[in-house]
């Protein structure tokens, strides 16, 4: 069994759809337990005037009775406000490719003459529904006390704090824009508010981390079946996603091999531990059991006030850029879109690795499963038995 999904919807169009199937049954939902998800997407910090309009809510159509998963394919829609806006409007075609956006590729690859036909669904509306259905994974994966976090590591320009992650990851919970201290905030705050004043858009770094895994999620018998490789990809189909590091992989990779690998040692209860995890909490592919931990960039979004060169593929002729609404530095927003991709990857990993139909099977077998804690070996004993 799977945790897949499709979704559809353009940007201005009426509303969004998904299909979510292979979801077990017996998992409590309702919409309010979507919509704190949703609403971490609609962070003010950086965010444009469409935020302002959009109350993200997905209402479930079918899959759930009386509170309950059914394990039938579960349907959701969110409402775009905004399209009543655009209904019935002559909307001018939009014939100035934008460097950055699928505009380009895409008008050549579908042989499109407006841009619009393009951009509805490359726009990272879309994100939405990927949010909805990182909620029931979040809320499937919290049955088994496995939980992400994230926060915004820098932003801009703005050099990185220095705070434990621990103390990083419980502020970004209650900052606007996702910051690991009341100093970012301030910094990132700032330097969005210096952004926008000059029509400039901001990138920066997310952070990331899951807790609560077992050992031995995912695989290396097979590349498909490595969960690096799957989260990777799942982290890098998020718009305006450049690169994902997992662990220390950066300053690792100039790290000697002997100082670098997470030592595997006995506690004094006879418990394997691993004291580091600069790993990132995967090794060849499978879940060590340790957090997750991921950081991922996001470039600065291509949407500027400033114009920028391009081509009016109407005419041939040198152009610049128009500005329609947008984000400053949506960083902040996409927190919670990076947590529901990886919470996405892991509840089809664990579904995988557990089977079952019902969530009451699933969380029977999870107790037999081994996590840091239940390798626990009295100092006489091995793991290869004689
Ligand atoms: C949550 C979120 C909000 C975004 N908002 C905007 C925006 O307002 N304006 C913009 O130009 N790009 C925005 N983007 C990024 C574009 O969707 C993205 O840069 C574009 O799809 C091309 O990037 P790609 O090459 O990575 O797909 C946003 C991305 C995310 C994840």
């Amino acid at each position: 069994m799977a945790f897949r999904y499709l979704s559809a919807g353009e940007s201005h169009g009426p509303c969004l759809s998904v299909i979510v199937e292979g979801v077990p049954t017996g998992l409590p939902l309702d919409a309010e337990m979507l919509a704190a998800d949703l609403a971490k997407r609609q962070l003010k910090a950086g965010a444009g005037g469409r935020m302002a309009i959009e109350t993200d809510r997905a209402e479930i159509l079918a899959g759930v009775m009386q509170g309950l998963t059914t394990g039938a394919p579960i349907a959701l829609q969110i409402v775009n406000k905004d399209h009543a806006a655009w209904k019935g409007r002559e909307v001018p075609a939009y014939t100035t490719a934008r460097p950055g956006h699928a505009d380009l590729a895409a008008c050549v690859k579908y042989g499109f003459n407006d841009i619009r036909q393009a951009l509805e669904r490359s726009s990272a509306r879309e994100t939405a529904c990927r949010v909805a259905v990182g909620a029931i994974a979040r809320q499937f994966l919290a049955a088994f006390g496995i939980k992400a976090r994230s926060y915004v590591a820098s932003l801009g320009a703005v050099p990185e704090a220095k705070v434990t992650e621990a103390e990083a990851f419980a502020f970004a919970e209650t900052s606007e824009s996702r910051a690991p201290s009341q100093a970012q905030e301030d910094a990132y705050t700032n330097t969005i508010h210096i952004a926008k004043s000059k029509g400039e858009t901001l990138g920066g770094v997310i952070a990331l981390e899951v807790t609560g895994l077992p050992v031995g999620l995912g695989s290396y018998v097979t590349p498909d079946r490595r969960l690096d490789a799957r989260l990777a990809a799942a982290v890098m189909s998020v718009n305006a996603i450049k690169g994902v590091e997992i662990g220390d992989a950066f300053t690792g990779a100039a790290t000697p091999g002997s100082e670098l690998h997470d030592p595997i040692v006995r506690d004094e209860t006879g418990a394997i531990v691993r004291p580091t995890n600069r790993c990132g909490g995967l090794e060849a592919g499978m879940t060590t059991g340790q957090p997750l931990r991921l950081r991922v960039a996001m470039k600065p979004i291509p949407t500027t006030i400033i114009p920028q060169k391009s081509i009016d593929l109407a005419t041939g002729e040198a152009a610049t850029t128009t500005y329609e609404r947008s984000d400053t530095c949506p960083v902040p927003r996409a927190c919670v879109v990076i947590e529901s991709v990886v919470l996405i990857e892991l509840a089809t990993a664990l579904m995988e690795k557990l089977g079952g139909d019902t969530l009451d099977e699933m969380l029977a077998r999870f107790k037999t499963l081994p996590t840091p804690d239940t390798i626990r070996l009295s100092p006489a004993s091995k793991i290869f038995w004689p």
